[in-house]
């Protein structure tokens, strides 16, 4: 490459040194020639050197006119670089207008203004705006904006923007005009437009303080039938942020637009939220209860970024967290009072332990506060999201939640209208609960995930029980040595018969007799000794995740067994039966690699059977007990990651199974059975989720046993609403046969007008278990269904393929890594966040046998000897060759 793209720090952190007063920005829409300008207030601050020029952010755009204070500015008056304008001599207060002209048919980078669907939209954060006019784009700059928008009426009846709506009239050529004002401070990557042919669902909300807002969303009209659930969720999310956080919204209207090309899953814009429609449109024929559940969660996050984020915001990039944590924190805690929360905890931490563990371990791994990176869009991470929301639960367990509750007043308190730090958010949790999170800050500045180790004795004379724990935490990347965390462990001792018993802590002053405790680990090795501790007492350790960390412990399987059945906490039930089943699990992946005969040990079964017969307990709980490891989950654990063996045996230990539970999996799946009208209630997504999941181990013996294929055949074409007729699909689709062939066309003929529904068709295709599948994904992009500038449809075919169906993927003649480098190679030129996102597994590569490793990183150093590669991508292939 001719010039590497150059890193920022953190530690590199200067304030703007101008006030914005404010920022009026007109613009005339026209696909490939739209005009802005912009005017805005500049102020210098005080006590900076009059010396100091004025730099503006600014890139992909033509400067037609500058002016400052209406005197029109030449060549000799700034200086005009490829990332922005510098103006030398500046007074100290003064207004400048910029008239800057933009492509926005032309951009195909989702990033500042392009178009979707012939809709105008924008895309500001992190660094969009910069594509918009030039501006001092960073968050710690924050302004009053209202914005005029100019464009014809017939194409574009629809203009929005943010705040509230001042101005609206006709113009002269067929053209009509409004005018917004946003009343509250914002910084640029909040701001939005939407300009288009949309139709709008209406509805209203009363908030705490007895104010109306208007709630609208926008949407092509073919989708009109299908916003009624994001209403209601987004109806759900304001009533519950009063009530649990004392957050009340502050606009009169609210606004959410659905676009079909969207590089993420949605984004806060202030009173102006834009959607990637994937996490909007939803009807029970085109959507299934996990999307009906990411709306809802999506919805609420969004929506909680007003406060988290919006009103406080980011001093800087490196302090992402700061929002996306809160606010990850916050959904998660909105969608479990809603739902269940013991399956939502579930939920998260199987995405966390496989994901966010993965890329700990990782080249890219970083804390969750970063401290310098090449391009910040590669920073919208597990870690800094999933990581983030598990710091703020765990200052919540420290505190307890009336110390938090007060914490978090207390940051709004100090910074609303600011722009802060992670360092001002952990400040105001201390100050307001008088708890010292000085160690508690590491989360922050280290990355990689804590090992914890604990090692239990039993004095059965002496009834006392000592837990020795150890903990450390790997290198990583510029990280090579670590201090030891503040690691809140939450445990309990459960009695031979399940019940909790009265804990006593040796040496322990404070109150005793509890029937949980959260300990405090803080040193590499610490003792905690129980006293009163009767005999065959089973510790119940690390209860509902408490910590984000790896723990291991002298465990025994029946000790696991027993946990599995009689913990009173949910979340360590599960747990107990993912580590049992893990086990099991690796030791067959083992057999697998030595060549040796595969055996399933019927206390496995045993256990089994009882789970999936047990009425009592809630089915979501239990389809998540009985489904097996995550083959991501497995391949952590591993040394040498062998893809080919843990598919093997995971398909072992499915079909075994299944021989050996065929009928109790019949009676489940007939009692689960479809009944009554379509309900995202957490009892029938349960019953469809357990149905579902029996279906799936019945498929082990299809197609050879008849009656199981019709089964499934059976489900597909009558089933009545998404769920059942994709996870019928969804089976039928690992095989190629006249039946399965026919049933994907069906699908197919039936939903080509729905680009969601084209997408799971194409993901359904992409994860299939068939041997040819890269051979079917390469036919599938070449067809209509598939779009290679639709993020959308990218994902769901190429990124299914090469994240989601890892044996396929990972075929032993790097078929699949040369895929994945031609794609990534095809997309970056126009869409660099989208192939520095993709090109992700191959960064995995010094995990794997030396065969796969070795042309994984042939595919990397292939991808970095091209001459023009995007800083997106060049920072992720330069980090996984370093
Ligand atoms: N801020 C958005 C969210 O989490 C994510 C996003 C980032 C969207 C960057 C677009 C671009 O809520
Ligand atoms: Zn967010």
């Amino acid at each position: 490459m001719a010039d590497k793209p150059q890193p920022t720090y953190l530690k590199d952190y200067v304030p703007y040194p101008f006030e914005v007063e404010r920022l009026d920005l007109e613009f005339d829409l026209e696909p490939h020639h739209t005009r802005v300008l912009s005017r805005a207030r500049y102020k210098r601050k005080e006590h900076v050197d009059v010396e100091e020029p004025l730099r503006l952010n600014g890139a992909g755009q033509t400067l037609l006119s500058l002016s400052l204070d209406g005197t029109p500015l030449t060549a000799l008056d700034y200086r005009c670089q490829d990332s922005g304008l510098v103006l030398p001599n500046v007074p100290n207060a003064f207004e400048l207008t910029v008239v800057t002209e933009i492509d926005p048919e032309a951009n195909k980078a989702l990033e500042g203004l392009y178009l979707s669907s012939g809709n105008f939209c924008t895309q500001c954060e992190a660094q969009g705006f910069r594509r918009i006019t030039y501006f001092p784009d960073r968050p710690d700059v924050m302004t009053r904006y209202t914005t005029t928008i100019r464009a014809d009426k017939q194409r574009f009846p629809v203009l929005l923007s943010n705040g509230n709506l001042v101005e609206q009239c006709d113009l002269d050529d067929g053209r009509h005009l409004t005018r917004w004002e946003d009343p509250f401070f914002k910084p640029s990557y909040l701001f939005a437009l939407v300009a288009g042919d949309l139709v709008c669902q209406e509805d209203a909300f009363t908030t705490m303080s007895g104010r109306e807002v208007l709630l609208q969303i926008y949407v092509e009209a073919r989708n009109a039938d299908k916003c009624d659930h994001a209403m209601l969720s987004l109806k759900k999310a304001m009533a519950w942020d009063e009530q649990r956080f004392g957050f009340e919204y502050d606009l009169d209207r609210f606004m959410i637009v659905a676009v079909d090309d969207f590089n993420m899953g949605a984004m806060e814009n202030k009173g102006l939220n834009v959607f990637n429609s994937k996490y909007v449109l939803a009807r029970p024929e085109t959507a299934t209860d996990d999307d009906f559940l990411n709306i809802e969660s999506v919805v609420g996050h969004e929506y909680f970024h007003n406060w988290t984020g919006n009103r406080i915001t980011c001093r800087d990039w490196f302090q992402l967290s700061l929002k996306e944590g809160l606010t990850v924190f916050r959904d998660q805690e909105f969608s479990a009072d809603m739902n269940s929360a013991a399956v939502k905890r579930i939920e998260e931490v199987r995405i966390l332990q496989s994901h966010q563990f993965a890329e700990d371990s990782g080249p890219m791994a970083h804390p969750v506060r970063p401290e310098s990176y090449v391009e910040i869009n590669n920073f919208y991470t597990m870690t800094v999201y999933s990581k983030g929301a598990e710091l703020i639960r765990m200052m919540q367990t420290l505190l307890g939640r009336d110390g938090f509750m007060a914490g978090i007043r207390l940051y709004v308190q100090r910074h609303d209208g600011q722009a802060v730090t992670t360092d001002d958010f952990v400040a105001a949790m201390e100050d307001a609960s008088g708890v010292d999170l000085d160690q508690f800050r590491r989360w922050y500045s280290q990355a990689g995930t804590p090992v914890i180790h604990v090692e239990q004795h039993y004095d059965g004379e002496r009834q006392q029980l000592t837990l020795d724990v150890t903990q450390s935490c790997p290198a990583t990347p510029g990280q090579p040595d670590k201090q030891p965390f503040h690691i809140p462990l939450r445990l309990a001792l459960l009695g031979p018969d399940g019940t909790p018993q009265p804990l006593h802590l040796v040496n322990e002053s404070g109150q005793q007799g509890a029937e949980e405790l959260v300990l405090s680990v803080t040193a590499a090795r610490q003792k905690f000794c129980f006293e009163q501790v009767g005999e065959g007492c089973v510790v119940s350790l690390l209860r509902d995740f408490s910590a984000p960390v790896k723990l291991t412990m002298n465990t025994s399987r029946d000790e696991l067994a027993f946990l599995m059945a009689h913990d009173n906490d949910a979340f360590n039930r599960w747990n107990a039966s993912q580590r049992l089943a893990g086990g099991l699990l690796l030791d067959l992946v083992d057999r697998v690699r030595k060549g040796q005969k595969l055996i399933l040990e019927p206390m496995f079964v045993e256990a089994f059977r009882t789970s999936l017969l047990d009425e009592q307990t809630d089915p979501s709980l239990l389809a998540l007990a009985l489904a097996l490891p995550l083959e991501s989950f497995l391949a952590e654990q591993m040394e040498e990651i062998d893809p080919q063996a843990i598919f093997t045996a995971r398909e072992f230990v499915r079909h075994e199974v299944a021989v050996q539970l065929k009928d109790d999996f019949l009676t489940v799946y007939r009692r689960c059975a479809d009944s009554g009208p379509y309900e995202v209630t957490p009892q029938a997504v349960g019953q469809r989720r357990l149905k579902n999941l029996c279906l799936g181990y019945l498929a082990a013996l299809a197609p050879q046993d008849n009656m199981i294929w019709q089964m499934i055949l059976e489900q597909f074409s009558t089933g009545r609403n998404m769920t059942d007729v994709s996870a019928a699909l969804g089976l039928l689709a690992d095989h190629d046969n006249r039946d399965s062939r026919h049933a994907l066309d069906t699908f197919y003929a039936t939903w080509k007008e729905d680009p969601l529904v084209v997408e799971k068709w194409l993901g359904i295709q992409a994860r299939s278990r068939r041997e040819d599948c890269l051979e079917q994904v390469e036919r599938l992009m070449g067809t209509p269904a598939f779009n290679l500038h639709n993020p959308n449809k990218v994902r769901s075919l190429i990124g299914v393929f090469c994240q989601g169906n890892s044996v396929r993927f990972h075929a032993a003649d790097g078929s699949g890594y040369d895929f994945l480098r031609r794609q990534v190679a095809l997309i970056d030129p126009f869409n660099p966040q989208i192939a520095a996102r993709l090109v992700a597994p191959l960064l995995r590569w010094p995990r794997y046998d030396d065969t796969r490793s070795a042309l994984m990183k042939q595919a990397l150093e292939q991808l970095q000897a091209k001459t023009t590669l995007s800083a997106d991508l060049y920072e992720m292939v330069s980090k996984g060759l370093d």
